[in-house]
C-alpha cells in the first residue's frame, strides 16, 4: 500500500522557516518509527503570485484535493499590499479552503505549564487552560454574496459584504464540535450576535435543535460573542469546546491564542467531510501570520507548526499516540527553558533560533523511544 500523501505549501515570510521544522519531525517519523509519509511541495501565496501570477494555480489546487493531507505555513506580506484583491496572498488560502470545504476549523488553546508565567494574564487564570474553539470556515461574511465595491447614487462608494449561514451550513459545524465535546469536558458553548444579526438567531437555533435531537447529553450554552471575547479573558477555563462563525472565530482565536502566551504556539487543523478512503479533506497551518517582520533571521518560533502536525497525526492519520508523543516533546523542550524570541519573557530562559527549536524537539522525540 502506498504511503499518505502530504502536500507541503510552505508559503510566504517565516512560512518556509517552520515548514523546515516540520519536515525534521516528518523525517524523524519515517526513520524512528517506520511511519513514511509522500510528501510533495508546492507554492501557495505570494511565493506562488511571484512565479505564475496567481497565488493558487488550479494545478497546485488539484495537488490540494488529491493529498491525504495539506500542510501549509503562512501567505502574505507588504510586498503583495499593491495587488488587486483577487490576486493577493490570502486569496490563496481562501480558495483552499473554499474548495476542499473545510467548514471545520479546529483552533485548540492550550497553556503549557513551562509558559503559565509568560501570558499577559494572570497565571491562575492561564495554567492548565485547555479549551479548542470551532470556527466555521468556509462561509459567512468570508464568502457572502453580494460582495464588492460599489458608487452609490450620492456620487460616493460603498463596501458591502453579506453574513449569511444556511441551515446545513450550521447543523454540519456544530456537529463537529459536539463530536469533540464528548471526547473532551462534554461542553460546548456557541458564540453569535443573535440580539443584532438574523444570522445569529438562526445559528443560536440550529445549534439548539443539533444539541435536542442529536447530542443531548453534551452540555449547551449560548453567549453573545462580544460577551464571549469578554469571558475569554476573564476565566478562559469556563470553556471546553467553543462553536463559532468565520468571523467571530478569527477574531476569538487570535484572542485565546494570546492566553496561551504567543501566537507562535496555536496550530490548527480544518476538516471537511469524510472521503471515501474515510479520511476526512484536511488542511493543517498555523495560526500565526507570515511574520514579514522578523522572517529570515531565524527568529520564528516552529512550534505553532509542529503542533500542526501533531494534529495532522491524530485527524488525519490516526495516530493519536504519536501525535501525543509530538506534543509532549515540545512540552519537554519548553520545561528544560528553550525559548524562541517571542517566548523571551522576564523570566528569561535558554534563546535558540528556529532551526535550533527544530533539533531539541528531534532530540526530545529521540528520548521519548
Ligand atoms: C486566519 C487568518 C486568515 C483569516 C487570513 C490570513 C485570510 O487571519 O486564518 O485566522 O482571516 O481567516
Ligand atoms: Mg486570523
Amino acid at each position: 500500500m502506498a504511503n499518505p500523501s502530504i502536500l507541503i505549501l510552505a508559503g510566504d515570510g517565516i512560512g518556509p522557516e517552520v515548514m523546515a521544522e516540520v519536515k525534521k519531525i516528518i523525517g524523524w517519523f519515517g526513520d524512528k518509527r517506520g511511519i513514511a509519509f509522500d510528501v510533495t511541495e508546492d507554492l501557495v501565496g505570494g511565493s506562488a503570485y511571484d512565479v505564475h501570477g496567481t497565488p493558487l494555480t488550479d494545478e497546485t489546487m488539484a495537488k490540494a484535493q488529491a493529498a491525504d493531507a495539506v500542510l501549509l505555513g503562512a501567505v502574505g506580506g507588504p510586498k503583495y499590499d499593491v495587488l488587486d484583491f483577487s490576486v493577493k496572498p490570502e486569496r490563496g488560502l481562501l480558495r483552499l479552503r473554499k474548495e476542499m470545504d473545510l467548514f471545520s476549523n479546529l483552533r485548540p488553546a492550550q497553556c503549557f505549564d513551562a509558559l503559565a508565567d509568560f501570558s499577559s494574564l494572570k497565571k491562575e487564570v492561564v495554567a492548565g487552560l485547555d479549551i479548542m474553539i470551532v470556527r466555521e470556515l468556509t462561509s459567512g461574511v468570508y464568502f457572502g454574496e453580494p460582495r464588492g465595491i460599489f458608487p452609490d447614487n450620492e456620487g460616493g462608494r460603498v463596501g458591502v459584504n453579506t453574513q449569511r449561514y444556511t441551515t446545513d451550513e450550521i447543523r454540519r459545524v456544530a456537529r463537529s464540535a459536539f463530536e469533540l465535546a464528548r471526547r473532551r469536558g462534554n461542553k460546548v458553548c456557541s458564540m453569535e450576535k443573535a440580539n443584532v444579526m438574523e444570522s445569529g438567531i438562526l445559528w443560536r437555533e440550529e445549534v439548539q435543535w443539533v444539541h435536542d435531537n442529536e447530542y443531548p447529553d453534551v452540555e449547551l450554552s449560548h453567549m453573545y460573542a462580544d460577551a464571549g471575547a469578554m469571558q475569554l479573558v476573564r476565566w478562559p477555563k469556563q470553556f471546553d469546546v467553543i462553536v463559532t462563525d468565520n468571523l467571530f472565530g478569527d477574531l476569538l482565536s487570535d484572542c485565546a491564542a494570546m492566553l496561551t502566551g504567543s501566537l507562535g504556539m496555536l496550530p490548527s487543523a480544518s476538516l471537511g467531510a469524510p472521503t471515501e478512503s474515510g479520511r476526512p479533506k484536511a488542511l493543517y497551518e498555523p495560526v500565526h501570520g507570515s511574520a514579514p517582520d522578523i522572517a529570515g533571521q531565524g527568529k520564528a518560533n516552529p512550534i505553532a507548526c509542529i503542533l500542526s502536525f501533531a494534529m495532522a497525526l491524530r485527524y488525519s492519520f490516526d495516530l493519536g499516540e504519536e501525535a501525543s508523543r509530538v506534543e509532549r516533546a515540545v512540552e519537554a523542550v519548553l520545561a528544560d527553558g528553550a525559548r524562541t524570541a517571542d517566548l523571551m519573557g522576564p523570566e528569561g530562559g535558554v534563546p535558540v533560533s528556529t532551526a535550533g527549536m527544530g533539533d531539541l524537539i528531534v532530540q526530545a522525540l529521540d528520548a521519548s523511544l
